[in-house]
């Protein structure tokens, strides 16, 4: 009877996993080029291994990240209007889905339009994705997943290889402003020449705002936003064998009010060396001196359409919470 059960979820839930989602050369390369870079950098894609999944949900959760509260907020009221784009046979592709919680609400409101959906979450955190994709099949019975381990550009290739019909792509929380404005328009150009002219994108995208709201949302006083960047260093140490002392190095966020943007460093506070066994490098710190490790920018309305317009695509609609904080933007192509 079981057997029966799990045989029928099975049959609605694929997992393709891509080469290079599990390439540990890849992490090494990276790490070696970022820290031999002057000033010395870590990409913000390597945050998210098992434990920072986990802390990135627990940062979601912090009083002072209103970003994912202010989201869902929005997405509760909007997501049925949001689902009125679909044609009746609409797919949900998910570039970084995370825990997936706020597609929730799409997938609701997508099943109650068109009676079943097709739902693609891609993400780099395999093990987050399998426990997410399988809570789902559970909970909707006319819901199919297929889940690609790998990064944004070559799932969607992956899925642009499918042939499915009419697509809605999401690009949610605060994904899109870890690139800069030249990234962003590269990355929207790539995903529009994947697309057919009756696919649409839903971005979501933080607003600009007071200071002191910003750099709240990235200095909590629980820590946990400082245990989160840590754990880049904490990965280091666990998968190429390095020495980092992590009570040496510190959590700092900052806005930078003319690029519009909070730029997060880790900040060593001594004057160190640390050696890293697979590379079989050591890296010298003065104190005082940062690892760049992410910018999230903030934006105006101006520069969403702006973004799209250099890409390829028109602003179909905008939703706003009442404050302004968040925005979900619909794109069609232009
Ligand atoms: N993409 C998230 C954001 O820009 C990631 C994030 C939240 C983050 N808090 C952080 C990254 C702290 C590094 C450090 O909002």
């Amino acid at each position: 009877m079981h057997r029966e059960v799990d045989l029928s979820l099975a049959r609605r839930l694929k997992i393709e996993v891509t080469p290079s989602a599990r390439s540990r050369s890849d992490f090494a390369t990276d790490v070696l080029e970022g820290l031999s870079a002057k000033p010395k950098r870590l990409s913000c894609k390597y945050f998210y291994d098992e434990r920072g999944s986990e802390l990135f949900e627990d940062i979601c959760n912090l009083p002072e990240y209103y970003l994912t509260r202010t989201e869902q907020a929005i997405l509760e009221l909007f997501a049925p209007e949001m689902a009125r784009y679909s044609n009746g046979n609409m797919t949900l592709v998910e570039l970084g889905s995370g825990s997936s919680l706020k597609t929730r609400l799409l997938i609701e409101a997508l099943l109650a339009a068109q009676g079943s959906l097709h739902y693609l979450p891609v993400d780099i955190s395999e093990s987050m994705m399998v426990e997410v994709a399988k809570e789902l099949i559970e909970e909707y019975a006319d819901l199919h997943i297929t889940a690609y381990v790998a990064e944004y550009n070559e799932g969607l290739r992956k899925i642009a290889e499918e042939g499915l019909g009419q697509k809605m792509v999401l690009f949610l929380g605060s994904n899109i402003g870890n690139f800069d404005f030249h990234e962003t328009v590269d990355f929207l150009r790539n995903v529009r020449r994947q697309l057919s002219s009756d696919d649409v994108v839903l971005l979501g995208a933080d607003m600009q705002k007071d200071l002191s709201v910003l750099e709240a949302a990235y200095n909590d006083s629980k820590n946990v936003t400082a245990e989160f960047n840590l754990n880049l260093l904490r990965r280091i140490n666990r998968d190429l064998g390095g020495e980092f002392d992590l009570n040496s190095f510190s959590h700092v966020a900052l806005y930078n009010v003319r690029e519009c943007r909070i730029e997060m460093y880790l900040r060593s506070e001594r004057d160190q060396e640390v050696h890293i066994r697979e590379l079989d490098k050591t890296f010298h710190f003065k104190d005082g001196e940062t690892i760049h490790t992410e910018n999230s920018y903030k934006y105006s309305k101006e520069q969403i359409v702006e973004l799209c317009s250099q890409s390829g695509f028109d602003v179909a609609r905008s939703w706003e919470d009442e404050k302004g904080y968040f925005s979900l933007n619909l794109l069609t192509p232009a």
